[in-house]
């Protein structure tokens, strides 16, 4: 007993030490883990706000206008990908010089020895868009190079290759700022693939 008292009473600067810190911990936790996830996810947003327009996904994934330079993004539908029902005629034949792609005016269709290529809608549009994409399956799809991450290859010209190399906080940002943006309802074409064998033999 006696010494059990003394024990406490020896490591009394300890256990008060420790209960103060405890008290705080307990405030912590109770009062602050909304304000702390929102100052979180704010960061994030604006950290992938400036990964996205720093690093070029309005060239290809967002539709133009024309302004007095030439084609210039449409705000209102600012990377809903290749207008859907937008009518291209056929790509010029592939031809046996160093000209190998060629690109629609407004650098969302794309046709290469790959065939043709039409960039993605990355607005969080639950159907056409990557509404229902987990943050897995975003980073997955960067990372592989495989459409959602799983399936067929992702084509020419998404320069995934290059993207691959952000951090996984980079990665997870870029997704959070594409969910903040407007959905925008837009089916972009699937693309027609070209099997190597074929642009062998063209
Ligand atoms: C040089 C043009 C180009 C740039 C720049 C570009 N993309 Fe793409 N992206 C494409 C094309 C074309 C496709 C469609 C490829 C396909 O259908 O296989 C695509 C597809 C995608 C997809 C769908 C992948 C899948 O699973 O099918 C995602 C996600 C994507 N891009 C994200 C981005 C992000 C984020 C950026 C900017 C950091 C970006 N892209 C920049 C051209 C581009």
């Amino acid at each position: 007993m006696r010494g059990g008292f003394r024990g406490v009473k020896d490591n009394f600067p300890k256990v008060a030490v420790l209960t103060v810190l405890g008290v705080f911990l307990f405030l912590a936790v109770k009062g602050e883990p909304e304000a702390v996830a929102v100052a979180a996810s704010a960061d994030r947003v604006a950290r992938g706000r400036y990964l996205v327009n720093a690093i070029g996904c309005d060239d290809c994934h967002s539709p133009k206008k024309m302004g007095a330079q030439g084609p210039e993004v449409d705000p209102a539908r600012r990377l809903s990908g290749h207008p859907e029902g937008s009518k291209l005629p056929a790509p010029p034949p592939i031809s046996d010089t160093p000209w190998i792609a060629t690109a629609a005016w407004d650098l969302t269709a794309w046709s290469g020895p790959w065939g043709v290529s039409y960039a993605f809608n990355l607005t969080p549009d639950e159907n056409t868009g990557i509404g229902s994409w987990s943050e897995v399956t975003f980073v997955k799809a960067i990372r592989t190079g495989r459409h959602m991450g799983v399936a067929r290859p992702i084509l020419p010209p998404m320069p995934w290759t290059v993207y691959r190399n952000l951090s996984d906080e980079d990665l997870s940002a870029v997704y959070a700022y594409l969910r903040t943006l407007p959905p925008i309802r837009n089916r972009v074409p699937e693309p027609i693939i070209v099997e190597p064998t074929q642009v062998a033999s063209q």
